[in-house]
């Protein structure tokens, strides 16, 4: 690693990716992870830092018959390098045929999710369905690499029940196959995302297999991305819904190991605190309705924002209320004028920002 410090030294994803210095990713989110959250959570990202990027979870059913890179799901920026996006799948010519038109994206690798819980994943035995078979899984992960040079790697829960030593087998299997890094998100199918996400269970597998392990599950702050690296010693930390709420935890992750501050935030301190964090959730609401705007039709744009709301304001106090009076809105002028209102131009009507209690 270029200069880091020695918390991240030891991360070994840039075996994977030689150029990623920076072992923090955003997670794949159906409805959130598309270019609109990726240009946000890129806007906190150290200049100096680099990491691989998802998109939401693209079903190899349907990739062959789209126009990879027109549709909402695909689209990306100009600044949208480094992408891994994630495919579902279980059928070779389906994952072919989608690795394919994805490559067109210039993309940098390619994930498998193993670890979606909902009933159609387990009725059409994708997602955490692969997690009951794991020959046909691993069988999965080699179709993959036939398809491309690029890294195959795969996101996974611990099972479809707790079984350690099928856990294990499972996983060496994925790697034998050829997987070159696994996400881990401990929890099980069951538990679908109630309970605590057992970090233990990231530890240990780390301790297993020789590939790269991504940790991922209930960060809410950017203290917890640092605890879950030394509590575990994963090699990067993935995030979801706390990136949605709170983007610029890239910045403050950056800023306490090192790294520059975010292009355009030169001479500025990441937000601290429950007060600095609420005026920045404000600017943040802003900056996503206007890309979904610049990114999506109004109608789908609308929709993204809706679902945003509904997963971010939570982590706010008063949250239900702002999403409530925001829901309203049409326009990005719209949403400008609510958030003025709810954070108040002088910060006065500024609620606090909080953490979720899972
Ligand atoms: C709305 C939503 C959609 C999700 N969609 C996907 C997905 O497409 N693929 C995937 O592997 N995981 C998906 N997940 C799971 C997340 O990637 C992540 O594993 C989970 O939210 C736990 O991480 P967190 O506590 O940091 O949010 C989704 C989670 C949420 C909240």
């Amino acid at each position: 690693m270029e200069e880091g410090p020695k918390l991240i030294q030891h991360s070994q994803l840039n075996s994977v990716w030689p150029e990623v210095n920076f072992p923090f990713l955003l997670a794949p989110m159906v409805g959130l992870s598309h270019v609109a959250l990726r240009e946000l959570v890129r806007d906190y990202l150290p200049s100096n830092a680099r990491t691989i990027w998802p998109t939401e979870m693209l079903n190899s059913r349907r990739l062959p018959t789209q126009r990879v890179g027109e549709t909402p799901e695909t689209k990306i920026s100009q600044r949208d390098s480094d992408l891994v996006p994630q495919i579902l799948g279980n059928n070779e010519r389906f994952i072919s045929e989608s690795i394919k038109r994805l490559q067109h994206l210039n993309i940098a690798g390619v994930d498998i999710n193993m670890g979606c819980p909902v009933a159609k994943a387990l009725k059409h035995n994708y997602g955490v369905a692969l997690m009951g078979d794991p020959e046909y899984a691993s069988s999965v992960v080699a179709m993959a690499k036939r398809a491309t040079d690029l890294p195959v790697s795969v996101k996974l829960r611990v099972g479809l029940q707790k079984d350690q030593q099928y856990f294990d087998e499972f996983c060496q299997g994925l790697v034998d196959a050829g997987a070159r890094m696994l996400c881990l998100h401990p929890r099980t199918a069951e538990q679908k995302r109630k309970g605590n996400a057992d970090w233990s269970q990231i530890a240990d597998l780390k301790k297993k297999v020789t590939v790269p392990i991504i940790g991922n599950g209930d960060v809410q702050v950017w203290q917890d991305a640092v605890r879950m690296l030394e509590e575990t010693g994963c090699d990067g930390v993935m995030m979801g819904r706390a990136l949605t709420a709170r983007p610029w935890i890239f910045w403050q992750l950056g800023e306490s190991l090192g790294f520059s501050t975010p292009p355009g935030r030169e001479g500025e301190r990441a937000p601290q605190g429950p007060e600095e964090e609420s005026k920045e959730f404000g600017r943040v609401i802003i900056k996503y309705v206007d890309y979904c705007f610049k990114y999506f039709e109004t109608t789908y744009a609308l929709r993204k924002i809706k679902f945003y709301l509904r997963v971010s304001t939570p982590w706010l106090n008063f949250g239900h209320y702002l999403c409530k009076k925001l829901n309203k809105c049409q326009t990005p002028e719209e949403y400008r004028q609510v958030c003025e209102e709810f954070f108040g131009k002088d910060g006065l009507l500024l609620a606090p920002f909080t953490n979720l209690t899972y």
